[in-house]
């Protein structure tokens, strides 16, 4: 194991921002990791990050402290019983291998999260859900280091406070614990859920005329790659905002002007707006300043075409919140973490 100094950050961050880390080391073993959080050498830091796939990270500035890259590996069947496989990922597995191992294992649950980029480990701080589907529908227990108390917790269903986008780890216990490994809950039986968006009409466009979880998390796989840049061509790191929750009252307000605003419910009061749509209105789709720009096929997505920087991209995500709020009052609300 080994802390190495002053390294470029590019390679670890599907922007591909170049900054620079203070410290940077790797750990295999939950052992390896408990040495780095008492090594000496980093006492004179606060600041620790831990780093999965880089996928919901935009760096603005140099990281002045230590970043610790998870490689926490395994994947093991830990229980079953009528309904159900129990499956436990170490936390530096990466996310669409575990779908892909389900898959062939036949253990129902996170088609519907094929192909979203990032390690297991961050599945539960936001919550990461797309198609119908969120980590809090399969999720059962996960196993977390408090970086402080020395210990390690867990947490099932009910401590995880899980929301739209949102879990404790990312508020009340931000930047406390380090999750170590997530255990899923999955179906012997499973239920099929393709009723979201254009699922239906990408399987028919396929010719599949019996359904399985393998020909869904294709059809997933197809939509998501005709319209999301991949970051290994364009950095991006996904939807770069969360869709608003609006009251109702303000749903039908907007909708009488503007005349079909996407959205649907949220709950009995609220809708969740499409902010790409919002976005687009205002006329930022395709939009282009130097490296930094808005995707032209899903503006929800924010690009480095190569050498912007983090500010760039951070600049520009002001002005569109600016935007949005002038023209429809409504705040966008940052889904990628700023550092
Ligand atoms: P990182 O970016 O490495 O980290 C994210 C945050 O979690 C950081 O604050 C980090 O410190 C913290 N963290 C990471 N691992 C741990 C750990 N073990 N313990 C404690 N804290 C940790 N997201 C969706 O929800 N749905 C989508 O459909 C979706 N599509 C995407 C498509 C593209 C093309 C891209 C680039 C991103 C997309 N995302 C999506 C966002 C992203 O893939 C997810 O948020 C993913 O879970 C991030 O995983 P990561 O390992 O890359 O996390
Ligand atoms: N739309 C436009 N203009 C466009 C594109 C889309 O107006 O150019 C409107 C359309 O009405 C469309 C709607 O926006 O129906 C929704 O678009 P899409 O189905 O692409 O989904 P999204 O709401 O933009 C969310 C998640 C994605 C997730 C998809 C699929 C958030 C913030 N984003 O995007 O998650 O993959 O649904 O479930 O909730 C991510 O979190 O990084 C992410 C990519």
């Amino acid at each position: 194991m080994q802390i190495q100094e002053n390294i470029s950050l590019k390679a670890y961050n599907t922007f591909g921002i170049d900054v620079k880390s203070r410290y940077f080391a790797r750990f295999n073993t939950t052992d390896e990791l408990f040495e780095l959080i008492s090594d000496s050498r980093l006492n004179t830091t606060n600041s620790r990050l831990i780093l999965g796939g880089g996928s919901n990270i935009l760096f603005t500035k140099d990281f002045d402290g230590i970043v610790l890259k998870n490689e926490l590996k395994g994947i093991e069947l830990v229980n079953e019983d009528d309904e159900y496989y129990y499956v436990k990922a170490a936390a530096g597995e990466v996310w669409h291998s575990f779908v892909l191992h389900c898959i062939q294992q036949n253990y129902a649950g996170v088609e519907n999260l094929s192909l979203i980029p990032g390690n297991v480990g961050a599945t539960p701080i936001q919550n990461i859900g797309a198609y119908g589907v969120e980590i809090k529908d399969v999720f059962y227990s996960l196993e977390a280091y408090h970086i402080h108390d020395k210990i390690v917790q867990t947490f099932y269903l009910n401590d995880c406070a899980f929301d739209y986008r949102e879990s404790i780890f990312k508020n009340k216990w931000k930047d406390q614990f380090i999750i170590l490994n997530v255990t899923y809950q999955l179906r012997k039986n499973s239920k099929l859920n393709t009723s979201y968006g254009s699922i239906q009409q990408e399987l028919d466009k396929m010719g599949i005329t019996e359904l399985s979880i393998q020909n869904i998390s294709q059809a997933i796989i197809n939509i998501r790659s005709s319209k999301l840049p991949d970051p290994k061509i364009v950095g991006n790191a996904g939807s770069f905002f969360k869709n608003p929750i609006v009251s109702k009252f303000k749903w039908h307000v907007l909708n009488e002007e503007y005349k079909k605003v996407p959205a649907h419910s949220s709950d009995q009061y609220n809708y969740k707006i499409a902010a790409a749509w919002l976005i687009e209105q205002c006329n930022w789709k395709g939009y282009r300043k130097g490296d930094a720009g808005c995707n032209p096929l899903q503006p929800l997505v924010l690009v480095n075409y190569g050498n912007a920087n983090g500010k760039e991209i951070y600049d520009l995500s002001e002005e569109i919140i600016q935007s949005v709020r002038n023209k429809f009052g409504i705040e966008l609300e940052r889904e990628v973490n700023i550092i």
